[in-house]
């Protein structure tokens, strides 16, 4: 028994030691065996049409209705729904930064910093996630929405304030009653947050990834093909997987750090929990401050910067590189971490244009 599990040990080490090394040795650069592999990892290319998008997003909760979703728009850039009527959704996740607004920390009502010195996720490819907000708070995007409007550091709500705002608006007090015909009350806080989740569901973006996954060879180059083959193989696929990749789960960060590689001679693959690679100002620990974080969405990337919770770091290799280190202990050379950095650019995209005004 003891020699089995020796040998077990020997043998994972050995891979370990190997995988640092000769990742390149398990690339595959054969496209059509590429995309089977990542389709098999459940990697999948977002929705190009409204029919689409609806099969894969609709609920029974919130049906999806384009009336509904015009109407989640107009709330979106509504900047009635803070206090001093100075800011919007948009104003944060703003569609042309990315879904972001690129500080490293978010400033809301008066100026206010997030308390956390918390960053702002975008808000692209958000609603494709199984939880919400950086600890993974909420379920979806239209519970998400009633936090920012209440926060008093982004828009110093109340739900009550809210509802009389608009009602007062006619156009608002038309149109809910419109959208949502069956209720008793049209216009409330809850619907106010369904038709803002209902609108963030068509804010999904497909680019070269995506038509790489459709079928199509040559939308992204050799170097993207390697980088991608890296983040399957290496193991990043393990936390960013489906659709946004990320959003699917929560996870430890860091989780591990390789302390020691050779001691006496012997390759000794040794992992424990570590403290952040960088200063963690505001203090966020996530959920329940155990450093559990919401496995963050890739897609766009390169347009999100400055990167993690708290925006400590500006620079995407950077963060590909500690993510390695600290999130599978493996250390990446860099022509590797220039693949995946140019695999992440193929995760750049276009708003898709799910025809809502007609
Ligand atoms: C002051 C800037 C600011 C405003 C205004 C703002 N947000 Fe955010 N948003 C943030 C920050 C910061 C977070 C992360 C907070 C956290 O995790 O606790 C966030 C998180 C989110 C998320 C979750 C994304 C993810 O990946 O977890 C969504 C969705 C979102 N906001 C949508 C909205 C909507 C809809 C509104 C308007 C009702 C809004 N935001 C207003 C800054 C802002
Ligand atoms: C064990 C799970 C896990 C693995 C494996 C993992 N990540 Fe992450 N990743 C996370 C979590 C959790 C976060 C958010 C951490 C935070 O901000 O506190 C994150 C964040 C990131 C970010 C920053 C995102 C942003 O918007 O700020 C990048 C870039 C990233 N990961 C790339 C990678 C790459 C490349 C790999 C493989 C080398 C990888 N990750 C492996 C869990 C993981």
């Amino acid at each position: 028994m003891k020699i089995i599990f020796a040998s077990l040990f020997l043998s994972l080490s050995l891979f370990a030691f190997q995988k640092d090394i000769f990742i390149s040795k398990f690339i595959d650069y054969n496209s059509t065996n590429l995309r089977n592999l990542a389709l098999s990892f459940g990697l999948k290319s977002v929705p190009k049409n409204y029919k689409a998008l609806k099969k894969l997003l609709d609920t029974k909760e919130n049906p999806l209705t384009k009336e509904k979703i015009r109407l989640g728009r107009r709330l979106f850039f509504e900047t009635n729904l803070s206090k001093d009527n100075s800011i919007a959704c948009s104003s944060c996740h703003m569609l042309t930064e990315g879904g972001d607004d690129n500080k490293a920390a978010a400033v809301g009502f008066k100026g206010r910093i997030n308390p956390h010195h918390l960053n702002t996720p975008t808000v692209f490819n958000a609603a494709l996630q199984k939880s919400e907000f950086w600890d993974g708070r909420v379920k979806n995007v239209e519970e998400q929405a009633g936090g920012p409007l209440q926060s008093s550091f982004e828009m110093d709500m109340t739900p009550e304030l809210v509802v009389k705002r608009l009602k007062s608006v006619e156009y608002y007090a038309d149109q809910f009653k419109k959208v949502f015909k069956n209720d008793k009350k049209p216009l409330s806080f809850k619907n106010i947050r369904y038709a803002i989740g209902a609108y963030e569901k068509t804010l999904l973006t497909r680019g070269n990834f995506d038509r790489f996954l459709d079928g199509n060879n040559s939308a992204i180059n050799k170097k993207a093909k390697m980088g991608l083959s890296i983040f399957l193989d290496v193991g990043c696929i393990r936390c960013h997987n489906g659709m946004a990749l990320g959003g699917e789960m929560l996870t430890r960060f860091p989780l591990k750090q390789k302390v020691a590689e050779i001691s006496n001679g012997v390759y000794q693959p040794v992992f424990s929990s570590a403290r952040f690679p960088f200063k963690n100002r505001g203090n966020f620990l996530g959920k329940d401050k155990m450093q559990i974080f919401k496995v963050s969405i890739l897609r766009n990337i390169l347009k999100t910067a400055p990167y993690f919770h708290n925006g400590a770091i500006k620079s995407l290799k950077k963060a590909i590189d500690i993510m390695a280190k600290y999130e599978l202990g493996v250390t990446l050379n860099k022509v590797q971490t220039d693949e995946i950095y140019e695999f992440f650019k193929s995760l750049n995209g276009e708003l898709v244009d799910y025809k809502i005004d007609n």
